[in-house]
C-alpha cells in the first residue's frame, strides 16, 4: 500500500502567509502540520509516499526531502495548477501502479492517526473507503449522503442545501478501481476534477464504498481561525519542559514548552505555550494556545491564542491576540503623533485599525 499526499493548490484562504510559503508547512506547536500526517502514513506501516507538489515545491522538497526523517520514501510529483483532487490521482497514475493507496490531503490534522483505519481497509478492502465527521455548517466541504443502513449513496461538493451535516474528511482510502474514475469524469462549473464526482462515478458503478464515521478531532487547517484552533488543542496536550533559560525574575506556569536555546527575561509564560529556539522573551506576556517558533524577539509586549513564525519580532505594541503571524514580520508601535498610519502591506493583508 502507498500515500499519496497533496501538498500543492492555491491556499487562497490564508494568504497573505500562503504568498510566500506553503501552507502545509504552517506550523501548529512548532511542527509543520504536514509532518503530522507524514508521522501517521509512518505509524500505519506505510513508507511509500508520492508527494503532490505546485508552486510551493522548492519549500516542500527542502522541508521534507527524501522522507528518511519519518522513516518514508518520498518521490515528488509535480502538478502544474491545483486542478482539483482528482487531477492528483490522475496524475499519480504511474507513480501508484496497481497498489491500493492512502490519500491524505497536506493541510489536514487528523488526532489519533490513520492506522486503525488503514488495517480495516487491509482486511475488508472494498472498492473505496472514505471517512466522513458531523460538522455545524456543511456548506463549505464534500456533503455525502446515507441511506438508512449507512450505506453512502450520494456525494456533493460544497453544496447549498446540504444532505446531511456528514462532512467529507481530507483521507481516503482507495483501490487501482478509481483511476478509471478520475479518467471518466468531467471538470466541475470550478474547473477542477473533484474526487466527490470521481467518488460519486464509483457508487454510480455500483462499485463497494464504504464510509467510517469518526468522531475524534479533525480540521482542514485552511483557514486562519482553523490553524489556531488546531494549535491549541496539539499544545493542550503537550507536556511541560523547560530546556531553555529562564531567569529568576521570570515565570512560566502550566504546560509550557521552552526550547534549548530561548531565553526568557522578565516575563510570565502561561501555558500551554510553546517557545521555539533562539527565540527571546523579554519583559512580556505570553499567554495560553500560543506557539512562538525560532528565532523571535518579543520585547515589551503581550500575546496570547496566536502562532508566530520564525525570525519574527514584536516589540512594544501591548497586547496581541487570535493572530497568526509570518516569517521576518516586525510589529511595532507606530508614532503617536502625527496620527497617521504608515503601512507596508502585502496582497491580501488584513489590518484592523483604531483611528
Ligand atoms: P484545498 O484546501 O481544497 O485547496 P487549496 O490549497 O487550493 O486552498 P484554498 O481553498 O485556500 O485556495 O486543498 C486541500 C489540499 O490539497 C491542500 O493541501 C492543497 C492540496 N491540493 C493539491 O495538491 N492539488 C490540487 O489541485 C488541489 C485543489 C489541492
Amino acid at each position: 500500500m502507498k500515500a499519496l499526499v497533496l501538498s500543492g493548490g492555491a491556499g487562497t484562504r490564508l494568504r497573505p502567509i500562503t504568498h510566500t510559503s506553503a501552507k502545509q508547512l504552517v506550523p501548529v506547536a512548532n511542527k509543520a502540520v504536514l509532518f503530522y500526517g507524514l508521522e501517521s502514513i509512518a505509524e500505519a506501516g506505510i513508507t511509500d509516499v508520492g508527494m503532490i507538489v505546485g508552486d510551493t515545491a522548492a519549500e516542500i522538497e527542502e522541508a521534507v526531502g527524501d522522507g528518511s526523517q519519518f522513516g518514508l520514501k518520498v518521490t515528488y510529483i509535480p502538478q502544474e495548477r491545483p486542478l482539483g483532487l482528482a487531477h492528483a490521482v490522475l496524475i499519480a497514475r504511474d507513480y501508484l501502479g496497481d497498489d491500493d493507496f492512502v490519500m491524505y490531503l497536506g493541510d489536514n490534522f487528523i488526532v489519533g492517526g490513520i492506522t486503525g483505519l488503514v488495517d480495516e481497509f487491509r482486511s475488508n478492502r472494498p472498492d473505496a473507503q472514505i471517512l466522513l465527521t458531523r460538522v455545524a455548517d456543511p456548506r463549505a466541504f464534500g456533503v455525502a449522503e446515507l441511506d438508512p443502513s449507512g450505506q453512502v449513496i450520494g456525494l456533493e461538493e460544497k453544496p447549498d442545501r446540504p444532505k446531511s451535516d456528514l462532512a467529507l474528511v481530507g483521507v481516503y482510502l482507495f483501490t487501482p478501481l478509481i483511476h478509471d474514475a478520475v479518467r471518466a469524469i468531467e471538470p466541475s462549473w470550478r474547473g477542477e476534477l473533484e474526487i466527490t464526482h470521481a467518488i460519486q462515478h464509483l457508487i454510480d458503478s455500483r462499485a463497494d464504498v464504504r464510509c467510517t464515521v469518526i468522531t475524534g478531532y479533525w480540521k482542514d487547517t485552511g483557514n486562519v481561525g482553523d490553524m489556531l484552533e488546531v494549535n491549541r488543542m496539539v499544545l493542550e496536550g503537550m507536556d511541560r519542559r523547560i530546556d531553555g533559560e529562564v531567569d529568576a525574575a521570570s515565570e512560566t506556569i502550566g504546560r509550557v514548552v521552552v526550547e534549548e536555546g530561548a531565553r526568557i527575561i522578565d516575563s510570565r509564560i502561561v501555558g500551554p505555550a510553546v517557545i521555539g529556539s533562539g527565540t527571546v522573551i523579554r519583559n512580556s506576556y505570553v499567554g495560553p494556545f500560543t506557539s512562538i517558533a525560532e528565532n523571535c524577539r518579543v520585547t515589551d509586549s503581550e500575546v496570547e491564542f496566536s502562532i508566530v513564525l520564525r525570525d519574527s519580532s514584536i516589540q512594544g505594541v501591548g497586547r496581541i491576540e487570535s493572530s497568526l503571524i509570518g516569517r521576518h514580520v516586525e510589529v511595532t508601535p507606530a508614532p503617536s503623533v502625527p496620527s497617521a498610519h504608515r503601512l507596508v502591506l502585502g496582497d491580501h493583508s488584513k489590518v484592523q485599525i483604531t483611528s
